[in-house]
């Protein structure tokens, strides 16, 4: 029987971060036994909002090493580079007549990237989740592991495939989001305002490259108050999102405690962030290591390009001839 087929891929726009691995990363280790997967580094997203290509190879280099740094293994999944499966322009430009720019115009993310960067509001922005459902419906995959700030992304991919069908003939399957725990996670940044994220406040997002002290110095840093006064008080927001990320890391004896702490009055948010950050440390500094030992290999990433855009590019050839003949091309 075929497996199932799943796609996804990460921007080198800079460190991956905990929200890439928990968000995403971490459904790739655990989906490539089980299904045929594609993962890619989206190098031509990266264009739409970082033109300069100065430290684009770079950044892909260390986006690959992370990614097999954290348990992708080349040998069972596809893993490439956006720009080298070249049939994913071709379907972009068919998808792009399928697309309105009153709906393109609506997506939150576009809306969110005109207020960033003003000077530079163009047609790729605009078309970002245009290219992404061409990366994903070009391997016919029906799941997207990705985290909870795709979920429209998604949902357009789901849209235009969808509305290819009508028009032409069954060809793609619908992509939905997938996140083993079922709901799509959104991991918090620490300074409580938002989502972590490679572009936001440094600060308030660790990454998979940082050192130990520097891991400890941002957990320290991670805002809290005084604590409960009253027993079983509601958690805020802030300190919610603290014991979301000892959820990640540490263990069910250490978040029972703490919770018990917070609910009779007796907790210290001191002690609290010295044990995350200790937690967070034995996580990250095997992934970095190993990481930092791949990136270097030059040779090694080549190899694992070329061999990931040779099967990427074998599905992707078969899924536009089976576009060209529905279109009648
Ligand atoms: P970023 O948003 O950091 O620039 P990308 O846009 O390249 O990263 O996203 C790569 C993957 O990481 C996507 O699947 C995205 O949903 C996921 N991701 C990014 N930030 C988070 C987060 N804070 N929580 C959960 N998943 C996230
Ligand atoms: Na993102």
């Amino acid at each position: 029987k075929k497996k199932e087929i799943v796609m996804s891929g990460i921007r080198p726009t800079g460190f991956l971060h905990l929200g890439n691995y928990f968000g995403a990363l971490r459904n790739y280790v655990r989906m490539q036994d089980e299904f045929e997967c594609y993962f890619m580094v989206a190098d031509l997203h990266s264009l739409t909002t970082h033109p300069d290509t100065k430290e684009l190879k770079g950044h892909v280099h260390r986006v690959l090493a992370e990614n097999i740094a954290c348990g992708l293994d080349p040998d069972k999944v596809a893993l490439y580079c956006q720009s080298h499966v070249y049939e994913t322009a071709e379907l972009y430009l068919y998808l792009n007549m399928l697309a309105y720019t009153g709906e393109l115009e609506k997506t939150v993310t576009f809306k969110d990237k005109v207020r960033q960067h003003p000077e530079n509001v163009n047609a790729g922005l605009l078309t970002y989740p245009v290219l992404q459902t061409a990366d994903i419906i070009l391997h016919r995959a029906s799941y997207v592991p990705v985290g909870k700030d795709q979920e429209q992304h998604l949902e357009m991919a789901r849209k235009f495939a969808n509305r290819f069908n009508h028009r032409y003939g069954d060809v793609f399957p619908e992509p939905h989001a997938f996140n083993y725990g079922g709901e799509l996670v959104k991991i918090p940044s620490l300074d409580g305002t938002g989502k972590m994220s490679k572009s936001e406040n440094q600060y308030a997002t660790l990454y998979l490259a940082d050192d130990d002290d520097l891991i400890r110095k941002k957990v320290m840093k991670a805002k809290t108050d005084s604590g409960p006064t009253e027993p079983n008080s509601v958690m805020p927001d802030y300190i919610e999102n603290i014991f979301q990320l000892m959820r990640l890391v540490s263990s069910q004896e250490v978040i029972d405690k703490f919770t018990a702490d917070f609910n009779g009055c007796t907790i210290r948010y001191g002690d609290m962030k010295k044990q995350l950050a200790e937690d967070m440390v034995n996580f990250i500094a095997p992934i970095r290591e190993k990481a930092e030992s791949i990136r270097t290999n030059e040779k090694y990433l080549k190899e694992i390009m070329e061999k990931g855009a040779e099967k990427a590019r074998k599905s992707a050839k078969a899924t536009i001839e089976l576009v060209r003949n529905a279109m009648g091309l």
